[in-house]
């Protein structure tokens, strides 16, 4: 299995992705780490550690990262996640600190001791705004060697959701975004919002899922945070069968690598204040001439990415 770090800003989403890594045979989910995008990182943390009892995991510690961005002001989705980060997520357990939560080293260290212990390169998800990661390139530069994939959630092609421009986990730290796509990493995979935008939980999803999953007691739990998520995303957006699971979606790429099509290009980040703070820059065409510094996703299977969620999902279930 391919070891693997999760770091976060526990949303509906994010906690599906946990799911997703935790469960799935080819993966090996080394930790998690928290940072301020979705809510505070406090309470990205607490939902992390909750996450992880609901779905039985067991052997992965949560580490709490950066409260707020390098530059800007902390800035959080509470329109879509609500003030806690999991707004209508029934059923969810007390937060067992004492069992997930390691407080005794920074998000960014556990993070470096997780790379340098690893026999083999490890991968990152980096499925929240990508302060924790920038700190980690900067602080330990000799990291990049011992980092397979840097699979980023973020970004986009096209459209932006949180700014007619911008995605939302680069808009809330264009800088730490900008350091990363101009460090030395070797392999960085960014699955942007126009990608991960096809993969709806739409109705007959959600009804597949409550009908598969053999606790209905978790169904309840997984399904209440389908159908919240997706009815503030339909208000929000108007789109109508349901929310992007953006987070599992880009998180497959780590274990389905082969199923998704893309290309190998160079993406900049807007950093200057302004209508276009955060958007990223995905130069398809190469009118810049630069080097390539990102393999840019433009599609997956959609149907093989279902499977595997139900799969991970069923084995949380059954936990
Ligand atoms: C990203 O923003 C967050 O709200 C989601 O968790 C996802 O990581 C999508 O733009
Ligand atoms: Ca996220």
């Amino acid at each position: 299995p391919v070891p693997l770090w999760i770091d976060c800003d526990v949303g509906h989403d994010d906690a599906l992705a946990i799911m997703l890594a935790a469960y799935n045979p080819h993966i090996k989910l080394l930790g998690i780490s928290t940072v301020s995008g979705n809510t505070s990182v406090k309470n990205c943390t607490k939902n992390a550690i909750q996450v992880l009892k609901a779905a039985g995991i067991e052997g992965v510690k949560v580490y709490e990262g950066a409260a707020k961005p390098l530059v800007k002001k902390v800035f959080h989705a509470s329109e879509y996640h609500g003030p806690n980060g999991l707004i209508g997520a029934k059923y969810l357990p007390k937060a067992d600190y004492a069992k997930y939560f390691d407080g005794s080293c920074s998000a960014v260290n556990a993070m470096y001791n997780a790379i340098t212990s690893s026999p083999v390169p490890i991968s990152i998800a980096a499925i929240g705004p990508l302060t924790n990661i920038a700190l980690l390139l900067g602080m330990y530069p000799d990291v990049v060697a011992k980092i397979k994939t840097l699979l980023i959630m973020g970004g986009s092609i096209g459209m932006g959701n949180i700014t007619p421009a911008a995605e939302f986990n680069i808009f809330c730290d264009p800088e730490a975004a900008h350091a990363v796509l101009n460090s030395t990493l070797n392999h960085v995979v960014m699955v942007p919002l126009d990608t991960t935008g096809t993969v709806l939980a739409s109705k007959s999803i959600v009804r597949r899922i409550k009908d598969t999953l053999p606790d209905p007691h978790f169904a309840e739990l997984i399904t209440g945070l389908f159908w919240h998520y997706s009815s503030e995303y339909s208000d929000i957006s108007g789109v109508k069968d349901g929310a992007p699971v953006h987070d599992p979606a880009a998180l497959a790429y780590i274990f389905m690598s082969e199923l998704f099509t893309g290309k190998h290009i160079r993406v900049d980040v807007e950093c200057n204040a302004g209508l276009c703070n955060g958007r990223t820059l995905c130069d398809f065409y190469n009118c810049t001439g630069q080097a390539p510094n990102c393999w840019v996703a433009t599609s997956l299977d959609i149907d093989t990415f279902w499977n595997h969620m139900i799969d991970s999902l069923t084995a949380a279930a059954k936990n």
